[in-house]
């Protein structure tokens, strides 16, 4: 029964889409968005792209070997790293009369520390809430670290619970520069209320400085969010420090338990029946390969200047949604490539980099200095990841509050940092005229992050945009936030991705880079018009 009416569909899908003609066509052909959906399942079932592992090497492999095929100049940057390979981890308490209790974790703190199959026994003490300051950054003075053992007399492993930093973009740090379809702010409640596990990645902790101190391992606990929601969040600005280049710098193997194991673990503790714990975390550090791609395309003034729309993202991550940025510039990349003649005035420079879930020992910036004449030759720049993001919230649900993780219904909003130069009005325009016609389920807010009292907001996204969106160059990064972004998932994430929302959101950025270039006026034009009488 469904057969007939597929090829009916696929029909009727080729006679729409046709033949490429050179008019505006801005969206996706029906192959290419085909081919799109077959290397985004591919590219799934092979598993997680973490930072140096094998599938993210093949991913821009393929990446770059396409853009090539398409007629792109393609460069890799080749960089080498001690990479954090968790292997297993599990977490006992032993108590004073010999029982011992195995305990479920909800994960590890990335790039934390490294021990054998038999881990690592010490007292544990609770040196309770690790802080938020005002900034949303990790408070680590209201640790209190006064019963930590000496390292002399073998240390001890410290218990904490960790709350998650809010967001609220309707306070003064962030002005809202409009919308999708000019939709009210109403339409996206999350505006004034944006809480998310993943924030926790911004608190970090000095654990060289702890383990000088006595800590020897740790246990952090989820709070204010369900154990379904906590699971495998991998925060990848909390590691070591060290920058890659020498191994074994990963002193304090540490754990994550879930909100209501966090308690009865403080409540253990307190009752006094706990004489230490065992803490497993098999992750050594492995040697591994990792390459930033760089691609470009001339468009048809490529003679007479070296003009550019930069359009970039990263490689690397644990799902489907949070790293499918290389595949989407791929098909954006052989979509304008496939015309003859040209339909773009302006050069496309690509980049891919990696180095965002490194746990901050890659330099996921480093692309900028690497090649400078990117930024040089940029006169729009659009970051943009996590593309296709359905949304998912804890549910707090009286009487009990108890949250249960659950799909909303709608999609994850597309959050875009913008920068609010006056150059920057023109992309502004161009990106929310993009949306016209987008169905309502596409919800975004156009954000530029404000100073308050001397403090500027953060930038939110892939590696060098807050670079670029504080520098001249209008920028704008689009960065959807669901609360499983950095989690790794059982089905890597597909279930959580939106094949006809993705669709849709590609062809608002084809249709956003066809409006620069048609608004677009080369330096040397200006020059010459400027010079007329
Ligand atoms: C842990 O506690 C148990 C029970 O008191 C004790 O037998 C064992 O020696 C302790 N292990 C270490 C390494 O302190
Ligand atoms: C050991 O202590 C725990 C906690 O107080 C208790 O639940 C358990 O029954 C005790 N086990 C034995 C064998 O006494
Ligand atoms: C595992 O590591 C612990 C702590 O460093 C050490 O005491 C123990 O001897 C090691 N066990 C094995 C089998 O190597
Ligand atoms: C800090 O911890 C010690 C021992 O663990 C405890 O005696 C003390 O009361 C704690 N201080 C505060 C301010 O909670
Ligand atoms: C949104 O508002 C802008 C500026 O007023 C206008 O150009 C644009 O057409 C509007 N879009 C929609 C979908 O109403
Ligand atoms: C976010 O800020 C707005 C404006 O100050 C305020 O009305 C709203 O209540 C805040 N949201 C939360 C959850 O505090
Ligand atoms: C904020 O969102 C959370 C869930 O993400 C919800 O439980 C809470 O009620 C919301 N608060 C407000 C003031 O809207
Ligand atoms: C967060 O969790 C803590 C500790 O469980 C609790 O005291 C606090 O009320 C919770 N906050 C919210 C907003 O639910
Ligand atoms: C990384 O750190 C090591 C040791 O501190 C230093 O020798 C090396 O130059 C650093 N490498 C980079 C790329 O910063
Ligand atoms: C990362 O690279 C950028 C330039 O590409 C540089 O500005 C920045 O200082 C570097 N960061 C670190 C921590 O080395
Ligand atoms: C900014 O500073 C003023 C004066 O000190 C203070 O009243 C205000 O609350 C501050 N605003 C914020 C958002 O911190
Ligand atoms: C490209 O530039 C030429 C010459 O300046 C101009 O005539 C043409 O309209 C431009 N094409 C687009 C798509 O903007």
């Amino acid at each position: 029964m469904s057969r007939p009416i597929l090829s009916f569909a696929l029909l009727w899908a080729i006679a729409l889409c046709g033949a490429r003609t050179t008019s505006l066509g801005a969206q996706l052909t029906q192959a290419e968005s085909q081919v799109l959906q077959d290397r985004l399942l591919q590219t799934n079932l092979r598993g997680p792209r973490w930072t140096g592992n094998e599938n993210q090497y093949t991913m821009t492999e393929l990446v770059a070997e396409g853009m090539e095929n398409a007629g792109l100049d393609v460069d890799t940057i080749e960089y080498d790293f001690y990479r954090w390979d968790p292997r297993w981890w599990t977490l006992k308490l032993t108590l004073v009369n010999g029982t011992v209790i195995g305990v479920p974790t909800t994960g590890y703190w990335p790039y934390s520390g490294n021990t054998n199959l038999s881990g690592i026994t010490a007292p544990l003490v609770d040196v309770g809430t690790f802080g938020i300051l005002p900034t949303g950054d990790g408070d680590p003075s209201t640790l209190n670290l006064s019963g930590v053992a000496p390292l002399s007399s073998g240390g001890s492993i410290i218990f904490f619970d960790n709350p998650s930093p809010t967001h609220n973009y309707s306070e003064p740090g962030y002005h809202l520069l409009g919308t999708s379809r000019n939709i009210s702010s109403s339409q996206i409640p999350e505006l004034g209320n944006l809480t998310n596990p993943h924030w926790q990645g911004t608190k970090t902790l000095d654990w060289t400085a702890l383990y000088q101190q006595g800590v020897v391992g740790a246990i952090s606990a989820w709070v204010n969010t369900s154990d379904d929601n906590a699971a495998l969040q991998f925060l990848p600005n909390v590691g070591s420090p060290g920058n890659g280049s020498t191994p074994n710098a990963y002193t304090v193997p540490a754990l994550y338990v879930g909100s209501t194991t966090g308690q009865m673990i403080r409540g253990l503790l307190a009752s006094g029946v706990v004489a230490n714990a065992t803490v497993v975390l098999k992750a050594p550090d492995v040697w591994a390969q990792t390459q930033t791609v760089v691609a470009h395309l001339d468009g048809a003034a490529a003679d007479d200047t070296d003009d550019t729309i930069l359009i970039f993202t990263h490689s690397d991550g644990p799902s489907i949604i949070e790293e499918n940025g290389p595949l989407v510039l791929l098909s954006i990349a052989e979509h304008f490539a496939s015309y003859t003649p040209k339909i773009l005035n302006m050069s496309l420079d690509f980049v891919i980099t990696t180095g965002h879930m490194s746990g901050h020992h890659l330099n996921e910036s480093a692309w900028m200095s690497d090649y400078p004449e990117l930024l040089q030759n940029a006169k729009f720049a659009i970051a943009c990841e996590h593309f296709g993001a359905l949304e998912w919230k804890d549910e707090f649900s009286s009487p009990s509050m108890t949250p249960v993780y659950s799909a909303t219904g709608n999609l994850e909003p597309m959050w875009t940092m913008a920068n609010e130069s006056k150059a920057s009005g023109s992309l502004h325009d161009s990106y929310l005229n993009a949306f016209d016609g987008t169905p309502s389920s596409l919800r975004m807010a156009l954000l530029a992050p404000e100073y308050v009292n001397g403090t500027r907001s953060p930038w939110y996204g892939v590696g060098g945009s807050a670079v670029l969106g504080r520098s001249s160059i209008p920028t704008i990064g689009i960065i959807p936030q669901p609360d499983y972004l950095w989690a790794s998932m059982t089905d890597g994430g597909w279930s959580k991705l939106d094949m006809n929302a993705l669709m849709v959101e590609v062809d608002v950025l084809i249709a956003l880079i066809q409006k620069l270039d048609a608004r677009y006026v080369s330096s040397s034009d200006a020059e010459s018009r400027s010079r007329a009488p």
